[in-house]
């Protein structure tokens, strides 16, 4: 597609798709023209709960918003979770070494993102289980993009918990991000409770499925490359670069979605205003344009300007966190285990969606 078709128009949907790194990064980054307002609910039933969030605004509203949670996901704000991160892997990990085997998706990847949000929302650890189900419900909803009596059922469950938790934070506050959110003010007014719905639903979907897909991705491409792991075990500091190539390889987040709100002009073609636009990331991030060998995982690629967090306003705002706890979670893994392989019956299966890249299982 980005040699013969680079900006498609899918006459069935109506959508543009666009796939060339230099237009996907316009189209990620010119707000004023490529607008994030999706507008409300889109059919499967959770539009509402994110109908107020960070991720469908846009400016001047976005930045306010944002400058909200910025302080919370800092890298210096993010390396003090270290210790609890360190913690938590060691902790999961202790059951898979005396085994020697495991599903590195279930036991691993999938729950320490999970523990580590929802002790930064200050979701109680009892919890944790009924609010793994509604993000997994969620999440198979923006992959299917349609919705059944079960993600109807959830979007009102998660609703219910988050306005009753809100209303239990703001009589006894703590240090947590929805007790923050509370005391936050915009220009003397508080925040909304739409917003800060959206607020919990985004953090709740967002810093969950995306990093159990980076670790699981990770180590896919470590084992698949012959004497990556041996070198990552002597050589630290290959560690964040590898990370780094794993996000632009095998990228958890492929597309993201924008409304065109003027008339858009890419290449050769003109894009009407009012048409939806997704922005293939995956495919920007292959983009021979900008990457050398692009189909080659190369851990010694240096520069590595990939656009896996997305790009402009909107950049990810959990991509210190997310970095990190791949980092802490890799580094754990190799020592622990430095023979790791896939298990000989492994059959991998990726998951069913054109939004996130990752795999169902991956049994070591
Ligand atoms: C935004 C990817 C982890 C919170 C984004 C965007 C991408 C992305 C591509 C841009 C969306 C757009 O342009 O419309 C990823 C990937 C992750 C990851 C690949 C893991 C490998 C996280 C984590 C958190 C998080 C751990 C929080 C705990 C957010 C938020 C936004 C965002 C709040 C919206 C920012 C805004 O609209 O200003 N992410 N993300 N993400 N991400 Fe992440």
């Amino acid at each position: 597609m980005r040699k013969t078709a680079p900006v498609f128009h899918d006459e069935q949907t109506g959508s543009w798709h666009v796939f060339r790194y230099d237009d996907v990064q316009r189209v990620l980054s010119e707000f004023a023209t490529f607008s994030s307002r999706m507008g409300g609910d889109n059919g499967s039933g959770s539009g509402q709960l994110f109908a107020s969030s960070l991720i469908v605004t846009d400016p001047p509203r976005h930045r306010q918003l944002r400058s909200l949670v910025t302080q919370a996901f800092t890298p210096k704000a993010v390396d003090a979770l270290t210790p609890r991160i360190q913690g938590l892997t060691d902790e999961l990990l202790q059951g898979i070494q005396a085994r020697g085997s495991a599903d590195l998706i279930k036991e691993l990847a999938y729950p320490l993102p999970v523990i580590v949000i929802s002790e930064l929302m200050g979701i109680p650890a009892q919890d944790r289980e009924r609010f793994k189900y509604w993000s997994d419900v969620i999440v198979s909803q923006t992959r299917t993009g349609s919705a059944t009596e079960e993600h109807y059922a959830a979007n009102t469950e998660i609703t219910e918990y988050f306005l009753a938790l809100i209303d239990q934070r703001r009589s006894r506050p703590g240090k947590d991000l929805i007790s923050v959110l509370l005391s936050a003010e915009i220009d003397g007014q508080k925040l909304t409770v739409p917003e800060l719905l959206g607020f919990c639903a985004l953090l709740l979907v967002a810093g969950n499925e995306t990093t159990t897909n980076l670790i699981g991705n990770a180590v896919l491409c470590l084992t698949e490359k012959p004497g990556t792991i041996e070198r990552l075990l002597t050589e630290q500091a290959l560690l964040p670069p590898t990370i780094e190539e794993v996000l632009r390889f095998r990228s958890p987040v492929q597309s993201m979605y924008r409304m065109t709100v003027a008339e858009a002009t890419l290449g050769e073609d003109v894009i009407p205003a009012g048409a939806p636009v997704v922005a293939w990331i995956g495919s920007a991030n292959r983009d021979e344009r900008h990457f050398e060998r692009p189909a080659e995982f190369d851990v010694d690629r240096g520069q590595n300007r990939h656009l896996a967090f997305g790009h402009g306003i909107h950049f990810c705002l959990g991509a210190p966190l997310a970095r990190l706890e791949a980092r802490i979670a890799l580094a754990a893994l190799l020592s622990r285990l430095p023979g790791l392989t896939l298990a000989p019956e492994a059959r991998l299966e990726r998951m069913e969606s054109t939004i996130v890249y990752g795999l169902k299982e991956l049994p070591v």
